[in-house]
């Protein structure tokens, strides 16, 4: 095993393979423990390559019983096995050759989730990064593109449908009850977009017709009985496809569109060339089991994986190192489309909350790396929040500074230009500069420098001369292995609100600044304004566009001058936001020392006026009212952090507002859509205010009455959650909290997704007692711990949701996770260090839970083998 001495793989140390791979013939014969994989792989020699050059393939935890150099048997002095890799001697120089390699393979005991394994009896696989190797030796890595062709032998009644990439061929009968499919996939791919799929499933199938009038069948399984729940599902998948036509000019390439729901999976879902893989939660949806932010996610969890097929697919990367440009790009183009389908405003809120919660604090740790690392040990760890959200914000800001034009025709050259080939961000970048006549070199300092950078600004206003002036300086503290930063392009989008609310238009000196935005280039840049009319107040990085902390000192009734007066809502949330933080912030400081706390008279005044403003969109007012969560609050305040005085700081914020707008909260709360469901973003915003109002109005009467009545009159899932949660959470222990519990859990016994929801509210209750609720749960005997979503629902909820509860000043949730790694980590590596980056952020804690979280993260270390995963997350966190 590779643990801390393992090796490190890095991006200078690129080099292609000695043998250039021209197609591949797999056949499998399905069998739960001895599944049987011939590999026949055509190959030659590249070019200037030395004739006793040797091929050495990557394998992981394989039986090898045979291989074959053009038919014939290789003499074991001519081949070697190890641990990790097949090398074979003695090849032909220059003429190509067939090599077959036979394995053997057990799916039912393949619990890591890669390669070939079961789930609920189906077999189905998972490459990417490094899972082919366990199904085959082969030259694992993303710069091998093969033509595929598939050959599935398996008894009827173990596997109903056999699938795998491309277009069907054809299928048919052996005797004994068994039966075959054969597929080819004519597109060349490397081996993590390879899949297989074989089961007895329910299907549901549709057609889409492309812009140049193909026909393409869609065909979505799951498990038989939940047929019922992938309408929405379909719906999502055609509306991205014809996006992708409109937007992007993006047609589908083959006549067959496939996806499987599988209830046991490592992450949201997989691209596989024509045959999407997914978690089961982001595809099943049905009012009484799924919520609104369920639906948003299945829309684009399965956008961002039909995307994949020309941003990953048709394109792909040269090597892992390139992981954001097909990650960061599809994340883009996902978040484009959501915005389009919904209120663009409130889908960017959300964005930016969710970047802020998990990509910031990774920035700004022990586990911070560049959105293009330049070394990994365990590529599985870099699926990160900064490969996948931050990269998607440097598309993003390429698109602020080029303009929509010359964005467009940028990604039109990339298209063109790699169509086929396995790229890198040079490449990609190339494309920009080429269609703009833009320098990008600066810029692409985003994809190689980690962390967060600061940007100061201060603004100078001279009456007398009606000048304005506004100073930006920008710094980037150093991350690990990063000591030395140079200086960033920073685009900032900007707005100047005059005192009568009307933007002022005109164009500053001291540096680029066109179409509202500030190019910050410098250490340090002034950009002047002349004749501006009136005093106005800054709006900066309007829209977040750039994903950058910014210090700057602004009154509190200039905050709420840009609140009520921004022409662009996303600024207006920002504002709110940004006022609600400081007093949060502040509160909670006071609290720390054990001081008297403050009265939030004005926060809580503009958050009910806002809450009671009908020209806003009631998303809008739901986001305006959701407070910065304590997790926001401890990232803002950096150090020694004590989540208590957080919470009780934040709890008493609640309570003030609460109090100060009941009559609108009691008002709204009733107003949840009436007729019959539907996920559309407008009553979802309807819901998502009911759902807030009802938690103030519950926190100002003090009261689980009227949660209850929600509870038990709820017709929804996404009621029902909010009420459940209001329960837990803020009445704990009361019987409606327990009689609400008990109601969800025998409506939905046997309902795996819905009881991962009665599991995450349960684990996310405040609170040092939660703990031992989470044990208690976790040994209950209807808990399934090999359940990857369970699992998540349950420990990653407590670890990752549950501030006060997770780190209780007694290091009883440290341990709990440290134990629970430590025993994950036998089975599901990539689980396991998934959950464990809870922790990353431990040493911003006070020191006393500091050492607590130090020794739970040290008995880890110390608990004798760990994978490469967890070993890799470890030594980064304790290094
Ligand atoms: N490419 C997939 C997606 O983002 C994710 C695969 C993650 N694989 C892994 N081993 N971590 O759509
Ligand atoms: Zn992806």
């Amino acid at each position: 095993m590779r643990t801390e001495t393992g090796q490190v793989y890095k991006l200078k140390d690129y080099k292609p393979t000695d043998f250039v791979v021209e197609r591949i013939d797999l056949t499998f014969e399905l069998d739960p423990s001895e599944t049987k994989v011939v590999s026949r792989v055509i190959l030659h020699r590249r070019e200037g390559v030395a004739a006793d050059a040797a091929l050495v393939f990557d394998g992981d935890e394989l039986t090898l019983d045979s291989v074959q150099l053009d038919g014939n048997d290789i003499d074991p002095s001519l081949f070697d096995v190890d641990e990790e890799s097949l090398t074979i001697r003695g090849l032909p120089e220059s003429a190509p050759f067939e090599i077959t390699v036979n394995t053997t393979l057990s799916p039912d005991t393949n619990t890591k989730l890669m390669g070939l394994y079961r789930t609920n009896g189906v077999y189905c696989t998972q490459c990417e990064a490094e899972g082919f190797r366990r199904i085959t030796y082969f030259y694992d890595r993303p710069d091998v593109l093969a033509v595929y062709t598939v050959t599935i032998i398996a008894a009827k009644d173990d596997a109903k449908y056999l699938l795998s990439n491309g277009n069907f061929l054809g299928s048919g009968n052996y005797d004994e009850g068994r039966h075959f499919a054969a597929w080819f996939d004519p597109h060349p791919k490397p081996s993590y977009l390879f899949a297989l799929v074989g089961g007895d499933l329910g299907l549901v199938e549709d057609t889409f017709t492309t812009m140049s009038g193909k026909e393409v069948a869609l065909k979505i399984y799951v498990e038989h009985g939940k047929e019922g729940r992938a309408g929405y599902a379909m719906d999502a998948l055609k509306r991205s496809m014809k996006w992708d036509e409109e937007v992007f000019g993006r047609e589908y390439d083959l006549d067959i569109f496939q996806l499987v729901a599988v209830s046991d999976f490592n992450m949201g879902a997989m691209e596989n060339k024509g045959l999407n893989v997914f978690n089961d939660k982001y595809v099943l949806a049905d009012p009484e089991t799924a919520t609104d932010a369920d639906y948003a996610n299945i829309e684009a969890i399965i956008a961002h994986e039909y995307f994949h097929n020309w941003t990953g697919n048709r394109i792909t990367c040269r090597d892992w190192f390139q992981l954001c440009l097909k990650e960061g790009l599809t994340v883009y183009r996902d978040h484009a489309f959501s915005a389009d389908q919904r209120s663009a405003a409130v889908k960017r809120i959300a964005e930016i909350r969710l970047l802020k919660a998990h990509q910031f604090p990774e920035d700004a740790g022990p586990l911070a790396h560049p959105v293009r690392p330049e070394t990994y040990k365990e590529i599985n760890n870099f699926y990160t929040a900064t490969v996948y959200e931050k990269g998607s914000e440097v598309v993003r800001m390429i698109r602020t500074i080029l303009g929509a034009d010359d964005f467009r025709k940028g990604m039109d050259l990339y298209f063109e230009r790699h169509d086929g080939d396995a790229s890198t961000i040079e490449d990609f970048l190339a494309c920009f500069a080429e269609a703009s006549g833009r320098d990008l070199k600066q810029f692409a300092l985003w994809y190689s420098q980690a962390g967060t950078p600061s940007v100061s600004v201060s603004t100078d206003w001279n009456e007398a001369a009606k000048s304005f002036k506004v100073t930006l300086e920008q710094s980037l503290a150093p991350t690990p292995g990063q000591s030395r930063k140079a200086l960033m392009h920073i685009p900032l989008a900007y707005g100047l609100i005059l005192p009568d609310g009307s933007e002022f238009n005109g164009q500053p000196q001291g540096g680029e600044a066109g179409n509202g935005v500030f190019h910050l280039t410098k250490r340090k840049q002034t950009f002047s304004f002349t004749d501006v009319p009136g005093r106005p107040v800054l709006s900066i990085n309007r829209g977040f566009s750039a994903p950058v902390n910014i210090a700057m000192e602004q009154s509190a009734d200039d905050l709420a001058h840009i609140a009520r007066h921004d022409s662009d809502g996303v600024s207006r949330w920002q504002a709110l936001n940004e006022q609600a933080m400081r007093h949060l912030v502040a509160v909670s400081k006071l609290a720390r020392d054990g001081r008297k706390l403050p009265a939030a008279k004005e926060l809580a005044k503009i958050l009910v006026d806002t809450a009671a403003d009908e020209s806003l969109e009631p998303a809008f007012r739901a986001q305006a009212l959701a407070l910065p969560a304590e997790s926001d609050i401890a990232r803002e305040i950096g150090s020694n952090i004590d989540p208590d005085a957080i919470h009780t700081a934040r709890e008493a914020v609640l309570s003030e507002i609460a109090t100060a707008g009941l009559a609108v909260f009691s008002k709204l709360a009733d107003r949840a859509p009436t007729g019959p469901y539907s996920p559309a973003a407008e009553d979802a915003g309807l819901r998502a205010l009911a759902g807030t109002a009802l938690a103030y109005a519950s926190i100002a009467e003090a009261e689980p009455v009227r949660a209850k009545a929600a509870f038990d009159a709820s017709n929804n899932m996404t009621a029902m959650t909010q009420a459940l949660q209001i329960l837990v959470h803020q009445f704990p222990g009361s019987d409606e909290a327990e009689a609400a519990l008990a109601a969800f859990k025998s409506r939905f016994a046997g309902d795996a997704l819905a009881l991962d929801k009665w599991y995450a509210i349960q684990a996310m209750a405040p609170g040092a007692g939660t703990s031992a609720r989470v044990e208690a749960l976790l040994e209950s005997p209807d808990f399934d711990r090999k359940n990857p979503n369970r699992m998540r629902a349950l420990i990653g909820s407590f670890s990752a949701g549950n501030p006060t509860g997770f780190n209780a000043p007694d290091g009883a949730g440290y341990r709990l996770l440290a134990r629970e790694v430590i025993d994950i980590d036998k089975r599901n590596p990539q689980l396991a260090a998934r959950l464990l980056t809870a922790m990353r952020s431990w040493r911003s804690f006070e020191p006393r839970r500091q050492k607590l979280a130090r020794q739970a993260l040290v008995s880890i270390r110390e608990a004798g083998k760990l994978s490469p995963d967890v070993g890799d997350i470890i030594e980064r966190m304790l290094a």
